[in-house]
């Protein structure tokens, strides 16, 4: 049966108390990443918000953003950009330490991977405070791209991310909240 509504969608994310803190309410997207039609369908919905003339590349952040990046990468036929956790990435990179909803970490991405004036669409799972997707502007921004626009499955907007991002001047979407 077709999933109607995004409401439907967010019943196939879990949510987990204190994990992996407490008082975390961790959003898990294991579960709709078990339902083929429920992610299919996500992806489909996401991809419908994007015109393909405003991205030449489309920045993932690891490790559950790859999944998402990479479903939209192959639907809409763009190459992608790894934004990765500290060193995974075997060329010369630059980084960003940055902080999140449960700690701290830090992002690298490839020298050279975007060049200035290329258009650059953020792609995760999840944004909570908005520190990691941040970081990864900041990274993107540093190498001359121009992010314009940024795509999650699941927002938090008591937390903000998403408005830190629009103020950034990103234009910002999720599929639920
Ligand atoms: C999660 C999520 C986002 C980030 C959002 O990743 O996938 O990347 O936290 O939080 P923020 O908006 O407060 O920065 P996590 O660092 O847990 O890594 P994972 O994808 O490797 O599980
Ligand atoms: N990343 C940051 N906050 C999160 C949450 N509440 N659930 C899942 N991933 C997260």
């Amino acid at each position: 049966n077709e999933l109607a509504r995004n409401e439907d969608l967010a019943t196939l994310i879990r949510t987990i108390p204190d994990y992996p803190t407490a008082g975390i309410l961790f959003r898990d997207v294991s579960t709709l990443l078990l339902d083929g039609r429920g992610f299919r369908a996500a992806i489909d919905r996401m991809i419908a918000t994007i015109d393909p003339v405003d991205i030449d590349l489309i920045a993932g952040i690891e490790a559950r953003g790859f999944i998402v990046a990479s479903a939209m990468s192959y639907a809409l036929a763009k190459g992608k950009i790894m934004l990765r956790k500290p060193g995974k990435l075997p060329g010369n990179v630059v980084g960003m330490d940055y902080a999140l909803e449960y700690g701290t970490d830090r992002l690298e991405m490839h020298v050279g991977a975007v060049s200035p004036g290329q258009k650059v669409l953020i792609v995760d799972d999840l944004i909570a405070t908005g520190g990691t997707a941040q970081a990864g502007v900041a990274l993107l921004r540093g190498q001359g791209a121009l992010v314009l626009q940024a795509r999650f499955l699941v927002d938090l907007p008591d937390l903000g991310g998403g408005d830190r991002l629009r103020a950034q001047g990103i234009e910002t979407d999720a599929l639920c909240s």
